[in-house]
């Protein structure tokens, strides 16, 4: 199988491009090669996706058994998808979000079916109205579309809800025994991937002929609290975390850039049900349990103090949020 990637070097995508050189496909990467990612057998196209013209003559002739883009997020990209793969490609994959399923959701278990509706968060609306445009695509023209909406998946990044992601101020508050916020009362349940788990349910649908116009979330079945998550981060760094529960409201009513990511997201419950994932690719059973996944990801932090990314204007929100909340407590 000749398959492409656009990206391929990220958080989720270097774990998925690795199994596919384990498991034989000749894979292509396209990207700018910013990033210290080596994936040995991998053949790179250098190329900025956002520069037509460059992409263009970096793809050349080239025709796709499948062609992934990791990091499509707005209708207009899609269409710049459409127009650089139409007849070029025998599967175009859409990487979506879980974070577009129903929020709040009516059904406490998450299916491909869920209806698509995030009112509170524009990332997910954007993923949602791609996902419209390659719907019509394929009922339209025949574009051969396959969706995947991952659910807060990691390897490099730190998955927590505040202060983490690509930062890593929450885990260098815990290791200096500062207190760090967990929103609601902690109890609420989540899910979390690690990408090497993702990459084998995702690789089972490259070039699988029934996944054409079909729609996949791809997930562990471990569902675990907050508070769970981040006593496990902290484990995983040898520290205890001195959590504060402070409401998603509260702690918006300060920060509204976290609507979307809170409110829109993580305060809600998250549960999977990954049955047509294990329908579509037997062999697919996620086996790395949070705390053990998170602990190669704290070590990976540890490696190389410059990926411990701190940031002073994110420790400021999180000790004025506390100090708000702590001085409106009742005596
Ligand atoms: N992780 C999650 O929990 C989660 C949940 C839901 C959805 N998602 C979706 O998953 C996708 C992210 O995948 P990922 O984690 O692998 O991505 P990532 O960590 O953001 O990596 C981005 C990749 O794209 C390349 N890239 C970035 N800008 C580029 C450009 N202008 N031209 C060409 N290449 C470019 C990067 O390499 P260079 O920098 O070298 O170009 C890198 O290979 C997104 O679509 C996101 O919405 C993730």
């Amino acid at each position: 199988m000749k398959v492409l990637f656009i990206g391929g070097t990220g958080n989720i995508s270097t774990s998925v491009s690795k199994l596919c050189i384990e498991r034989g496909i000749d894979l292509y990467l396209l990207n700018r090669g910013t990033r210290k990612v080596e994936i040995a057998g991998a053949k790179t196209i250098r190329a900025d996706i956002s520069d037509s013209a460059q992409t263009v003559s970096a793809l050349g002739q080239h025709k796709w058994d499948v062609v992934v883009d990791w990091i499509a997020f707005t209708p207009d990209q899609v269409d710049r998808d459409i127009t650089l793969f139409r007849g070029k490609t025998n599967q175009y994959v859409f990487i979506s979000s879980a974070s577009a399923y129903q929020k709040p959701p009516t059904y406490p278990i998450v299916t491909e079916s869920t209806p698509l509706y995030n009112p509170y968060w524009e990332y997910s609306r954007n993923k949602i109205a791609c996902e419209e445009r390659l719907d019509h695509a394929y009922r339209e023209e025949g574009f051969p579309i396959t969706i995947v909406r991952p659910s807060f998946t990691y390897d490099t990044v730190v998955p927590i809800a505040i202060g983490g992601w690509s930062e890593y101020t929450a885990v260098d508050r815990m290791k200096k025994g500062k207190k760090i916020i967990v929103h609601g009362d902690g109890t609420s349940l989540w899910t979390i991937t690690h990408a090497e788990d993702f990459a084998k349910g995702f690789v089972g649908l490259l070039g699988h002929l029934r996944a054409t116009g079909h729609a996949f979330t791809i997930t562990s079945d471990e569902a675990l609290t907050w508070d769970q998550i981040y006593k496990a981060v902290a484990d995983a760094v040898g520290v205890e975390a001195k959590i504060v529960h402070i409401s998603s409201d509260f702690i918006v009513s300060f920060a509204p850039d976290l609507l979307g990511s809170l409110t829109g997201d993580k305060s809600q419950c998250a549960i999977f049900d990954n049955s047509k994932i294990k329908s579509f690719v037997p062999d697919f059973k996620a086996t790395i349990p949070f705390n053990e996944g998170v602990r190669r990801t704290m070590a990976w932090f540890e490696a190389d103090p410059k990926r411990q990314i701190v940031k002073q204007e994110t420790n400021e929100l999180m000790d004025r949020i506390i100090r708000a909340y702590e001085q409106n407590l009742p005596k």
